[in-house]
């Protein structure tokens, strides 16, 4: 964990032992979709606290994500969907649009290339501001304003890395307790009080929200509006509109920049999927440049896009995090390739995303290598399982990303608006 390499090491476990490999005493992790779907779909199964306790940001306080209790992680999953759905929050697909339109516009300003000069640009800083600007609309009704201002606002992504750079640190040298243990956590644990790093951050996020929930002529329909309409208020709101931030910004923008370095760096791709994109442009069957962005069903239509994104997901998982959950207390018995494996009870089994997503056993010889075609050319029996193990980048079941639909909204109009 202190390489932030573990995930590799992951993987050599699932590929040296088997689809259920022990990393640890009572740590098991697993490389099988079969397995992984089971332990996420049997109810007597929960998260585990020694790894969601250290994924709390704010002292002894859980959020939807960080919740190990199974019922009350239902009961705020509950009161927490609608918001992400575009049925309550109607200006979902329009904000992700002004996002996309205001990236596309500050390359467009600032950083095109000539014949006769070169302009670098960090590219992948870029696709941060753009997600951490997107999270913080749909959360909060207003952006950060990264984009317009061209430059960590604030220093909201550095205090974000530094945040979970420290929480990585915490969790690899054991020691993530001693940030909600009793009076010295207080003094360990990020404060809104802080004048820097993720305190800071919680600060301004906090501000946000309290603007929000003081105003209840406010009558918005978006996330935070959806939010207070089902139930959560106070310190429960505040929370939970952090953790979006967290859980939504640095995800997706390692998933654009996953996949524009597979594109980039794969010149096949490049020509086949710029060609896509401009076949759909001379047909009418998507906008040109300048003339909107890309809505949702048009991007449907374009299927070498839509396969680029799914394999860049797949041999670039965003989230390859552990997130462990406890076996039932009596033990358990799993059916792996047809033979019956016995988990004991008091016994934690994690994810192995490496081991999972570059599967030869599903994807074939190739697993490793970028190749969008597989998504397009696979036999149905194969594709269907191949699109099973697929889904599992987002978690599965009553635990599955509530965020999904929204990152792939971004993934799809911003790569199709870069191109
Ligand atoms: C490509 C981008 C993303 C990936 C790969 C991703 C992946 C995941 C995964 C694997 C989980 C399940 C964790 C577990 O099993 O404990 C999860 C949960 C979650 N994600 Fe995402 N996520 C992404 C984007 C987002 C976005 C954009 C948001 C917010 C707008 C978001 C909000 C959440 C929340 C709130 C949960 C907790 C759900 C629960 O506990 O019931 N995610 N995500």
């Amino acid at each position: 964990m202190l390489q932030n390499r573990c995930h590799e090491f992951y993987e050599d476990a699932t590929h040296n032992y088997g689809p259920i490999a022990r990393v640890a005493p009572n740590v098991l992790v697993t490389s099988s979709p079969e397995v992984w779907a089971h332990v996420n779909s049997k109810p007597d199964y929960k998260r585990s606290d020694w790894y969601y306790n250290a994924c709390r940001i704010e002292y002894r306080r859980d959020n939807v994500f960080s919740q190990t209790d199974n019922v009350k992680h239902e009961q705020r999953r509950k009161q927490m969907a609608p918001g992400y759905s575009g049925r309550e929050n109607l200006h979902l697909e329009s904000s992700v649009d002004k996002r996309v339109e205001e990236f596309v516009e500050l390359i467009r300003a600032k950083y095109l290339s000539s014949e006769a000069q070169v302009i670098p640009m960090d590219l992948a800083q870029k696709v941060q501001y753009l997600t951490l600007d997107v999270i913080s609309s749909l959360a909060f009704g207003k952006t950060f304003g990264m984009l317009q201002n061209d430059a960590d606002v604030d220093d909201y992504l550095r205090s974000s890395e530094e945040g979970l750079a420290a929480g990585n640190t915490a969790l690899a040298l054991g020691v993530s307790w001693l940030a909600h243990a009793p009076f010295i956590g207080k003094f360990i644990a990020p404060s809104p009080n802080d004048d820097t790093g993720f305190g800071k951050m919680i600060a301004a996020c906090f501000r946000f929200v309290d603007e929000r929930a003081a105003n209840p002529t406010d009558k918005r329909s978006d996330m935070l509006a959806s939010f207070i309409r089902h139930g959560l208020s106070g310190d429960e709101l505040r929370s939970e509109a952090l953790e979006q931030l967290i859980a939504g910004a640095d995800t997706t923008s390692s998933g654009i920049r996953g996949a524009l370095l597979y594109i980039m760096t794969n010149p096949r791709v490049y020509g086949k999927l710029q060609q896509e994109v401009d076949v759909a442009v001379r047909d009418g069957k998507a906008p040109a440049s300048g003339r909107g962005i890309i809505n949702l069903a048009e991007a449907k239509q374009l299927p070498y896009l839509q396969a680029v994104i799914r394999e860049a997901l797949r041999v670039w998982p965003p989230a390859v995090n552990i997130f462990s959950r406890d076996t039932p207390p009596g033990g358990d018995t799993i059916a792996v390739k047809g033979e019956n494996i016995f988990l004991p009870g008091g016994v934690s089994i994690g994810y192995c995303a490496y081991g999972l997503h570059r599967s030869e056993e599903v994807y074939g010889t190739d697993a490793k290598v970028f190749r969008p075609e597989r998504w397009l050319n696979s036999d149905p029996d194969k594709l269907a399982a191949m699109i099973r193990t697929n889904e599992l980048v987002f978690g599965h079941g009553r635990f599955q990303c509530l965020g999904r639909p929204v990152a792939q909204l971004e993934l799809v109009k911003t790569i199709y608006e870069v191109l």
